[in-house]
């Protein structure tokens, strides 16, 4: 793969300047003969989650393809999933710039991006003409500047749009950069939401004659006893998954470092143990009630092995796919 001599070069940009890059070649090179060059050909290692087939259990993590501009390209890599958003009902700008960085020395990442996206009818056009075998997750939040109380009502429009198009949908509650979204994890919000969202499921279902699975994305700094109130709940209200975590707002593991002062959300290594422990808490909760998947500082095989020996299912990447590239891919599928 042609990673290694690239990233150098990405990594001289700026981050966020380096990631537009990257998905508009991404998008110029998908298929089109060109799409060999990031072609890999990786072994079938078939799963069942939520009641969907996987031809392998690695995904692409939300977040890297906001607006479903690239899901073949990442196909064509040998993901077996690819999860696409976060997503809101209408388009918006995000936070203001810079707003992404990189602290390399920890092989870790802060954004505080804010849901910048196309909106919903941009991302189904692009679903629709994915031409990708697998699997693909739509993970849906709300806009900025819809007040929290009525939060509800972005997610169910949201599903109402991509329930036809989705292999599954995520519902993100847990990024740290929408003021107040993460309050959506706790107690009587939680449950209204979730009341909200399997309605809206059962009348989608009964009106597209298929079901689509529902998953809850929640953060890694949850209290042992949030964890187990958000567990119970996802239980009672017959959510089909969980994905664990998003990124974190704790700064223990990279105090001193370049930009660790920056406000957003940590991904990469440094959130890779907190995020092991919450899905192995979490599987020992749910106790195979409904699947867990697992994401957070995913860098090498032996990091997947553990998110799976933990309890996951499924795992997804985003952070070690910028510091390792699609080589990671493989190096994971190959033995997992
Ligand atoms: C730049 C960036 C943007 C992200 N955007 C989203 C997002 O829009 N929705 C979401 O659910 N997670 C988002 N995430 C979180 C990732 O999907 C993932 O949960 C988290 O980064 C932990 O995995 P990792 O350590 O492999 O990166 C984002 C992460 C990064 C680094």
């Amino acid at each position: 793969m042609l990673y290694p001599i690239i990233r150098p070069a990405l990594f001289k940009l700026d981050p966020e300047h380096a990631h537009e890059l990257s998905i508009k070649q991404l998008k110029l090179l998908q298929g089109t003969a060109f799409e060999r060059l990031i072609h890999q050909s990786v072994p079938s290692k078939p799963v069942t989650c939520m009641g969907l087939q996987f031809d392998n259990p690695l995904g692409l993590a939300a977040g890297l393809d906001k607006n479903a501009e690239c899901i073949d390209a990442f196909g064509a890599m040998g993901f077996g999933f690819v999860e696409v958003g976060t997503v809101t009902p209408r388009p918006q700008p995000g936070n203001d710039k810079p707003r992404l960085f990189r602290l390399v020395e920890a092989e870790g990442i802060i954004n505080r991006m804010g849901f910048n996206n196309h909106g919903v009818d941009h991302l189904v056009e692009n679903v629709k003409k994915a031409k990708f075998r697998g699997i693909i997750g739509i993970n849906i939040g709300k806009n900025k500047d819809t007040p929290v109380e009525q939060g509800k009502d972005d997610y169910l429009t949201c599903m109402e749009k991509t329930y036809a198009h989705a292999g599954y949908i995520a519902i993100n509650i847990s990024s740290p950069n929408t003021p107040g979204l993460r309050t959506l994890q706790y107690g009587e919000a939680l449950d209204d939401l979730l009341s909200a969202i399997k309605e809206k499921q059962q009348e989608l279902q009964r009106r597209h004659l298929k079901y689509v699975p529902v998953a809850v994305k929640i953060a890694p700094d949850l209290s042992e006893e949030e964890l187990i109130q958000v567990a119970d709940s996802l239980v009672r209200h017959n959510i089909d998954g969980v994905i664990a975590t998003n990124t974190t707002l704790d700064r223990s593991l990279v105090e001193g470092l370049k930009y660790a002062g920056e406000a957003g959300g940590l991904s990469g290594r440094p959130v890779q143990l907190r995020s092991t422990e919450i899905i192995r808490r979490l599987s020992k909760e749910l106790n195979g009630r409904l699947p867990v998947i697992g994401v957070g500082g995913i860098d090498s095989l032996m990091a997947a092995k553990e998110k799976l020996a933990a309890g996951a299912t499924l795992v997804q990447l985003y952070s070690g796919f910028i510091y390792k590239g699609p080589g990671l891919i493989r190096d994971i599928l190959r033995d997992i």
